[in-house]
C-alpha cells in the first residue's frame, strides 16, 4: 500500500471515538518496533519526522526505510513533518514524499500564524498534502524549541473557528496543558488537563480532527528501568493513561508521542550493558530496545488510542 495522507484515518477515528499514535522516527529499529507493532494489532499508524530528526538520519534515509515499513506491513501509514517551523521546511517535506506536514506558527502572533500556515496550506493542498497547525503554545524542550512555562499558553477556544476557516488547515493542535518532554509536571503536582478547553473547541468545530502533542504517558517501568541501571532521571511524570484515552474518546484525532519510546530504548539498554558488561555488538543491544519499542506500541494502540484491528 502506498503511504496515505491523515484524511480518511481522522474521519474514521473522530467518528469511532478513538485516536491514532503519531510515534517520532529516528532510526530503523524505531521505525521496526512501531510497525511491527502496528501490523500485529492491524492498527493504522503515523510516522513522524522533526526537523532533528532529519538532521539526524537524513531525509532519503528516513523516507526509504517507511517505504520499506509499507511493503512489510501494508498497513495505511502516512509520512508527517513534525514542527516545522518555515515554509520552506515544510515544502522541502512535500518535495521530498511525506504526505502530511505540521507548520508550527504558534511562535509568531495570532495574523503572523495565520499568514503562515495559510502559505503553506495552498501549497500543501496543490500536491495532495494535508497539514496540522497550532494554535496555543505548549511548554517543553525539543531539538529545535524550549518553551518555558511562562512563556506557554492555552489555545483560546474563540479563536480556533477564525483560524481554521481563514488558513484551510486539516487538523489544529491545541495546548490543553500537556507539553513536551519527560517532566510534564512537577512532583507532587496532581497531572490536570484542560477538557473544558477540548470541549469548548469541539463544540466550535463539530467533526474537525485535533491534535494532542506532549502526550507521552512517561512509562514508570521505563524511567525505573533507567535509574536502576546507572541513569540519573529526576522525578519524571506524564499524561495519565486515562486522559489520554478520554481525549481520544472526543475530538483528538491524533496522539503525539516521542519521550516514550525514547524512554523505552534507554531503559531497555541501559538493563543490557548493565546484565552484559561485555558486550559490543550493536545488533544485541539493539534488538531488544526495539521489541520493547514494539511492546511500548502495543500497550498504547489497545490501552490508550483505542485504534486496534481499525487499518
Ligand atoms: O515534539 C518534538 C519531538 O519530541 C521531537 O523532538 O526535535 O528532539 O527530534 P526532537
Ligand atoms: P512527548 O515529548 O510527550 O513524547 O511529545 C512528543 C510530541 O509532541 C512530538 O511532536
Ligand atoms: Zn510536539
Amino acid at each position: 500500500m502506498p503511504l496515505v495522507t491523515t484524511t480518511e484515518m481522522f474521519k474514521k477515528a473522530y467518528e469511532g471515538g478513538y485516536a491514532i499514535g503519531a510515534f517520532n522516527v529516528n532510526n530503523m529499529e524505531i521505525i521496526q518496533g512501531i510497525t511491527e507493532a502496528g501490523k500485529e494489532l492491524n492498527a493504522p499508524l503515523i510516522l513522524q519526522v522533526s526537523s532533528g530528526a532529519r538532521k539526524y538520519a537524513n531525509h532519503t534515509y528516513l523516507v526509504k526505510l517507511v517505504e520499506a515499513a509499507l511493503i512489510e506491513t501494508d498497513l495505511p501509514i502516512a509520512l508527517h513533518l513534525d514542527h516545522g517551523d518555515t515554509f520552506e521546511l515544510c515544502k522541502s517535506c512535500i518535495d521530498g514524499g511525506f504526505s502530511s506536514v505540521m507548520i508550527d506558527g504558534s511562535h509568531h502572533d495570532y495574523e503572523g500564524n495565520v499568514a503562515l500556515t495559510k502559505q503553506v496550506v495552498e501549497y500543501a493542498h496543490a500536491h495532495g498534502v494535508v497539514v496540522e497547525a497550532e494554535l496555543g503554545r505548549l511548554a517543553g524542550i525539543e531539538d529545535a524549541v524550549n518553551v518555558s512555562a511562562e512563556n506557554a499558553s492555552y489555545t483560546d477556544p474563540a479563536q480556533v473557528q477564525d483560524f481554521v476557516e481563514r488558513t484551510g488547515c486539516d487538523s489544529l493542535a491545541i495546548a490543553i496543558g500537556t507539553s513536551h518532554g519527560a517532566f510534564k509536571f512537577k512532583p507532587g503536582q496532581k497531572p490536570q488537563l484542560r477538557f473544558d478547553i477540548l470541549t469548548e473547541v469541539e463544540k466550535r468545530l463539530p467533526g474537525f480532527p485535533i491534535v494532542l502533542h506532549g502526550a507521552s504517558s512517561v512509562i514508570p517501568e521505563y524511567v525505573k528501568m533507567v535509574n536502576e541501571n546507572g541513569g540519573q532521571m529526576p522525578d519524571a511524570i506524564g499524561i495519565p493513561e486515562e486522559m489520554l484515552r478520554e481525549a481520544a474518546r472526543m475530538a483528538v484525532c491524533k496522539i503525539n508521542i516521542d519521550s516514550d519510546i525514547r524512554l523505552a530504548m534507554t531503559g531497555t539498554i541501559r538493563k543490557y550493558f548493565n546484565d552484559n558488561p561485555s558486550h559490543f555488538d550493536p545488533r544485541q543491544y539493539l534488538a531488544p530496545a526495539r521489541t520493547a519499542v514494539k511492546g511500548m506500541v502495543a500497550h498504547k494502540i489497545k490501552t490508550v488510542l483505542g485504534c486496534e484491528g481499525k487499518a
